[in-house]
């Protein structure tokens, strides 16, 4: 049996109570992709002793020879840092992870289910399972992949079935929050660590592990099994509604002239409301934030709470139209008809600073200005790769000049700081036509108009009253 709970509050200060200094701890970290890759690394950089642990033999020969197998800044350093140091290596043998770890993270991933939106959970209950029947003394294993609720409760009583150290083998939750871009500042300098926990000693182990980042008086919320997997899909679900939510007023500007670039400018200045998340434009894409509240909404039917959530499936759909309004934009600056017109697609990427195109919006617009018959070029500086993997039939060119060199309009669909720093000047002796689609509000719309250029952007008029001076 586990012993009880400490009497700690639940929402801990920072700095109220100092955590004792720990001594490196043995980690193994399961599952080496953008999250697990992530936090082994920071993990040695703390000072702990570090096991990678992956079923992939070539990512973890990559990450054994100091290379980060995806687009992360900064991360390559910090990896040879911590390779350097001798407190970082890498294996795909569970049975020495088993042998190796304290305390076991698992970040594998939790993609949608084929045909459905609920998570795909295979991964996860595939790494506890393997670890926990190997592990024979006592140990913790720590969730960090975005699951479902009610996946802790379960994973518990598997993987104490399992394991030949039956209860002695405790289950933690540690949502992780980071995104990618900022995924190393993120790790080292989380905004609040959450532990999920069922015991003081489960507690102290994940104390012990952040004890450097506890030290820096980083708030910790120290909550049940269920309060933490919670948290996650909760902040995702949020951050997708705000996003959503001004995508749905740049809906409404649409049908009343109004500009959804200056009522944002408005809203920010609300310290309630802020202006993070609140950027309008073709929306949120990824890895994470679409299907994660698909399988939120999913999950909540299933426990019949369904209700409490439905706002999600409208959050999704709001996210979708922007895509197909964004098609719209670029036909009408054509004049209708897309056929045969040279369209020069600036980013595939779902977010600037990452090569990452799942569920991206940008190559969604692209394939579909395609399907219509449009000869579209796509440029990302560091996402084409994994762009031509998923579409083929995409034309990609090696950089910028070669992309809409010709083109008949240049559609602006991730907000790479390559792409915000053009001179419309010189992008306009390089086209066939000045007109330009700004799927971010990431351009000086009024420099762009300035030399010469027909510029359309999602929720705000073609020809706007006031200059971008007004939007603060
Ligand atoms: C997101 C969360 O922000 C992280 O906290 C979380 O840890 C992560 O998911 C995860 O679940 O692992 P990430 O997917 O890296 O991180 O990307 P975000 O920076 O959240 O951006 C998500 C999408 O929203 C992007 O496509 C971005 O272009 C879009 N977005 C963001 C907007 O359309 N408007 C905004 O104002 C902000």
């Amino acid at each position: 049996m586990t012993d009880q709970l400490p009497s700690l509050p639940m929402s801990r200060a920072a700095g109220a109570s100092t955590p004792p200094p720990a001594a490196p701890a043995r980690v193994t970290v399961i599952g080496t992709g953008y999250l697990g890759a992530t936090h082994a690394v920071c993990m040695a950089l703390l000072g702990h002793n570090v096991l990678g642990v992956d079923v992939d033999a070539h990512k973890i020969a990559t990450l054994a020879s100091g290379q980060v197998p995806f687009f992360e800044p900064g991360l390559p350093e910090k990896l040879r840092e911590a390779l350097d140091s001798g407190r970082l290596r890498f294996t795909t043998d569970f049975d020495l992870a088993a042998e190796f770890g304290d305390v076991h993270f698992i970040c594998v991933g939790t993609p949608q289910t084929v045909g459905s939106d609920a998570a795909d959970l295979r991964y996860v209950d595939s790494a506890f399972t393997e670890l926990a029947r190997r592990i024979t003394g006592k140990a913790l294993l720590v969730g960090k992949s975005t699951v479902p609720m009610g996946t802790a409760a379960r994973l518990t009583e598997l993987v104490q079935r399992v394991s030949p150290a039956g209860a002695a083998l405790e289950l933690a939750w540690n949502p992780e929050f980071l995104r990618e871009g900022f995924a190393v500042a993120d790790t080292l300098t989380p905004d609040r660590l959450v532990f999920g926990v069922e015991s003081t000693w489960a507690q102290q182990q994940l104390a012990a592990v952040y004890h450097p980042i506890l030290t820096l008086g980083t708030p910790l919320i120290v909550a049940d099994l269920a309060t933490a997997e919670l948290v996650k899909v909760a902040a995702n679900s949020f951050l997708a509604t705000k996003i959503s939510f001004i995508n749905a007023m740049a809906e409404v500007c649409e049908a009343t002239g109004a500009d959804v670039g200056l009522l944002a400018t408005a809203l920010s200045h609300d310290s309630r409301i802020g202006g993070r998340f609140l950027q309008p434009g073709l929306g949120f894409g990824g890895g994470c934030l679409p299907k994660d509240i698909r399988a939120f909404a999913h999950r909540a039917d299933e426990l019949g709470v369904g209700q409490a959530v439905a706002f999600l499936h409208e959050v999704d759909s709001i996210n979708i139209r922007r895509r197909r309004r964004t098609v719209d934009l670029v036909r009408e600056m054509v004049d209708g008809d897309l056929a045969g017109k040279r369209v020069a697609a600036l980013g595939a990427a779902f977010k600037p600073n990452s090569d990452d195109v799942r569920d991206a919006p940008a190559l969604d617009v692209a394939r579909m200005l395609y399907l219509e018959g449009a000869s579209v070029t796509v440029y990302d500086p560091e996402a084409n790769g994994n762009a031509h993997l998923v579409y083929p039939d995409l034309n990609y060119a090696d950089g910028l000049i070669e992309a809409v060199t010709g083109a008949d309009v240049v559609v602006l669909l991730t907000e790479w700081q390559e792409f915000r720093d053009i001179d419309p000047d010189d992008l306009g002796r390089l086209v066939a036509h000045r007109r330009v689609v700004d799927g971010r509000h990431a351009l000086d719309a009024d420099d762009y108009r300035a030399k010469g250029w027909e510029l359309r952007s999602l929720g705000t008029p073609a020809h706007p009253k006031v200059s971008a001076v007004g939007r603060g």
